[in-house]
């Protein structure tokens, strides 16, 4: 597995893969690897010949009271499971090798990027359609695998592809959950012991409320209620709403592609989830 570290070390890693008639593959990630990014890996292998992984904390898509510094890094752990992942390369670049103007976002994530989590995180998905597009050209991939767990983000990278018109295609891979239910996440780290016993409640009460609401319960009246339970058991709820899979607009009524969408606070951390309401 080759180790890259600056975009000209790229360049030719790149060029020599295409010279020898490669489809690749690629998956984006901030480091501090779990089961669910070797998911993606796994997802990845399946639709190209050689996978890359790239490992960047992108600081343009973190808030000025976000976790930027405290995102745990753990680069040699990462590595060692990549390469026994069997992964071709990992880009782990600078932030001159990304931004050589300086770290700006210069692309805008465009509509549905200030619903959900764009609502409680300004500019986020500008900074993550930046990153990606970067990403993306200067790997020159052919495929890129990207996680459900992040809906949103899916779905605004998939525009932003369509926009720009990169010729690559983009994959999503299923949640990958803790046996317990929670969905695997580099900030479930940040939890306490005994927030880390609260935790799986998240999806929980996701899971019966989709129950409920495919039942024929009124959605208003069963998010009303999920919230206050979450609440009660310590949450924050930034927000749990019903949305089309498909648009990332509200519903007020189940529909074919309904999916509840769900952020909320346990302590200072800040986790997410998602379910189709056809899968619960
Ligand atoms: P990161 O949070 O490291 O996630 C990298 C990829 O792994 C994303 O596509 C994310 O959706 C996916 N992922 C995370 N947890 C998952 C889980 N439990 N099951 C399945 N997939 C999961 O998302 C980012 O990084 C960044 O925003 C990035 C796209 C790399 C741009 O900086």
């Amino acid at each position: 597995m080759d180790i890259i570290r600056s975009a000209p070390a790229l360049a030719t890693h790149i060029n020599a893969l295409k010279d020898a008639g490669k489809a690749l593959g690629l998956v984006p990630t901030m480091g501090a690897l779990h089961a669910g990014h070797l998911s993606l890996v796994a997802q990845a292998k399946k639709a190209a010949d050689a996978v890359g992984v790239t490992i960047f904390v992108n600081p343009t898509q973190f808030g000025p009271n976000e976790d930027f510094s405290r995102y745990p890094r753990t680069e040699k752990e990462d590595i060692a499971a990549l390469e026994k992942a069997g992964v071709d390369f990992v880009y782990i670049p600078d932030v001159a090798s990304v931004y050589p103007e300086g770290a700006h976002v210069t692309l805008k994530a465009g509509e549905m990027a200030d619903v959900l989590c764009g609502a409680h995180r300004p500019g986020h998905f500008d900074g993550v359609v930046t990153v990606v597009h970067r990403l993306l050209t200067q790997t020159k991939v052919d495929v890129a695998v990207f996680g459900e767990k992040d809906f949103q983000q899916l779905f605004l990278i998939r525009k932003m592809v369509e926009r720009e018109k990169l010729p690559v295609k983009i994959l999503g891979a299923p949640i990958r959950r803790e046996s317990d239910g929670l969905a695997m996440s580099s900030r479930n780290r940040y939890l306490s012991i005994s927030e880390r016993k609260t935790a799986p409640l998240l999806f929980h009460t996701l899971k019966a409320s989709a129950a409920k609401i495919k039942k024929g319960d009124k959605v208003e009246v069963v998010l009303k209620e999920a919230r206050a339970a979450l609440t009660k058991a310590g949450f924050l709820v930034d927000y749990i709403e019903l949305r089309d899979s498909d648009t990332l607009h509200l519903l007020a009524k189940k529909n074919a592609a309904a999916r509840l969408f769900i952020a909320a606070k346990l302590g200072s951390t800040r986790l997410i989830d998602n379910l189709a309401l056809n899968a619960a």
